[in-house]
This record gives C-alpha cells, sequence and structure tokens, in this order.
C-alpha cells in the first residue's frame, strides 16, 4: 500500500448492508474492492475441510498466513472465490462457516495473519472495503470512514426476507435476538473489536434506500477529495 492509495473503508454490524453498499460504491468509482469477512470464513471453512481444531491456534494461523486464494470479479458486482482452485462462493456463505468464522475471528494470532493480506488490496485507482475493523485496525489512514449501523429490527427484516427469497422460513423474533447476541459478541471481544473508528462519519442506514446510502457516501467523498 502506499500512502497516497485511496481507500474508503465501511465497517459496521452484521446485516447493516456493508457489502452490497461497498460493492455499489466500488463499482460507481471503479476501484478495488475488498470483502474482508471472506478471508474470516476462508480459514475458518479451511480448518473445518482439514479437520484443523477451531481451538489450535498455531494450526489456524498457519491456514490464515498460506490461504491461496482468488477474489474472480464477476458481473453485476458478484465475486467468484477460489480456493486452491476450487469455487468455494456458496460454501463460505453457510452458517457453519458464518459460526466457525466468529470463532476465528476472536484469535489475535489469524487476526495479525490477515492483516497484510488485506493490505495488500490497496491498490490504484483505490479501494473499498467492508468489516469490523477496517477504519480501526488495517487502514487508519483511509481518506473517508463510514460506520454503517441499522437497528437490530430492521436488519432482521432484511434477512428474513432473504431466506424468504431462497424458499426458507423463519421467525422474526428468533432473527432479532440472534442478531443482538451477534453485535454483544463483536463489540465485546478482546481482540479489535467493532466500534466506530474516532473519525468515522456514522450512517443509520435503518430508514434508507441502498441508492440513499451509496449517494451519500459519494457526496462524503467529493468533499474530502475537495479539500484535501
Ligand atoms: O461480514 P461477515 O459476516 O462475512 O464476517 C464473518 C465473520 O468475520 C464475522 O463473525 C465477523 C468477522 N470479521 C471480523 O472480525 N473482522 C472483519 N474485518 C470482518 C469480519
Amino acid at each position: 500500500m502506499t500512502l497516497e492509495t485511496l481507500v474508503i473503508t465501511i465497517d459496521g454490524p452484521a446485516g447493516s448492508g456493508k457489502g452490497t453498499i461497498a460493492q455499489q460504491v466500488a463499482s460507481e468509482l471503479g476501484w478495488h474492492i475488498l470483502d474482508s469477512g471472506s478471508l474470516y470464513r476462508l480459514t475458518a471453512y479451511s480448518a473445518l475441510k482439514n479437520a484443523c481444531s477451531l481451538e489450535n491456534i498455531p494450526e489456524l494461523e498457519k491456514i490464515a498466513r498460506n490461504l491461496q486464494v482468488e477474489f474472480l470479479p464477476e458481473s453485476g458486482g458478484v465475486m467468484r472465490i477460489i480456493l486452491a482452485g476450487v469455487d468455494v462462493s456458496h460454501e463460505i456463505r453457510s452458517e457453519s462457516a458464518g459460526e466457525a468464522a466468529s470463532k476465528v475471528a476472536s484469535i489475535s494470532e489469524v487476526r495479525e495473519a490477515l492483516l497484510k493480506r488485506q493490505r495488500d488490496f490497496a491498490r490504484e485507482p483505490g479501494l473499498v472495503c467492508d468489516g469490523r475493523d477496517m477504519g480501526t485496525v488495517v487502514f487508519p489512514d483511509a481518506i473517508l470512514k463510514i460506520y454503517l449501523t441499522a437497528s437490530a429490527e430492521v436488519r432482521a427484516q432484511r434477512r428474513l426476507k432473504q431466506l424468504k427469497d431462497h424458499g426458507l422460513n423463519a421467525n422474526l423474533a428468533a432473527l432479532i435476538k440472534e442478531i443482538q447476541d451477534r453485535d454483544h459478541r463483536d463489540k465485546t471481544r478482546v481482540h479489535a473489536p467493532l466500534h466506530p473508528a474516532s473519525d468515522a462519519i456514522e450512517i443509520d442506514s435503518s430508514e434508507l434506500t441502498i441508492a440513499e446510502v451509496v449517494s451519500r457516501i459519494r457526496g462524503l467523498y467529493e468533499s474530502k477529495v475537495s479539500i484535501s
């Protein structure tokens, strides 16, 4: 990463819409994109595949350090994720990979092993990245830091809709509880807990459309560039 490479970070809790918004901002600006959560998911998925215990820290660190991963952009902002030559784009989105990812993400050795790899995504003309610690730890010098939130209720409703669209059923109250529990875990963990960077701008997306959030971020970026 050169000091001049422009980076926009979008951090926030699960279900706040970070991924979709980051993809859209990157595509409008013609910049690179980093979905940092996928690296934690890949580490966890790889460990489960290789019968590595999620308690085995030295082995998990090795897996994180040696991930052979390629991100292949497809049309419509979709990214295919290839791990050691195999397309695992769908597998790493499973509930079990997500649950395991949240465990490996709390291990400082794993976070350290993934740090340089994440910074290497910063290339010209710029990078939009989303996660939990993009603005606080990985890219502290980012030109624009967004902290995207939405109420637990709204996030649960979005998740319910996603599940229904996939023909699955779920209970709204249970989803709200799950989201609140996950927020609590993310915010209270010892290593790189989820919190806004001191210079982050908070956007509550509860009452906003995706297009409105994207346009607000573009506006904030334009004003940063014009005064820097
Ligand atoms: O955003 P996601 O659901 O794909 O993230 C998967 C897990 O990784 C989730 O438990 C949070 C964690 N994570 C993290 O600790 N730091 C990041 N920068 C991104 C994700």
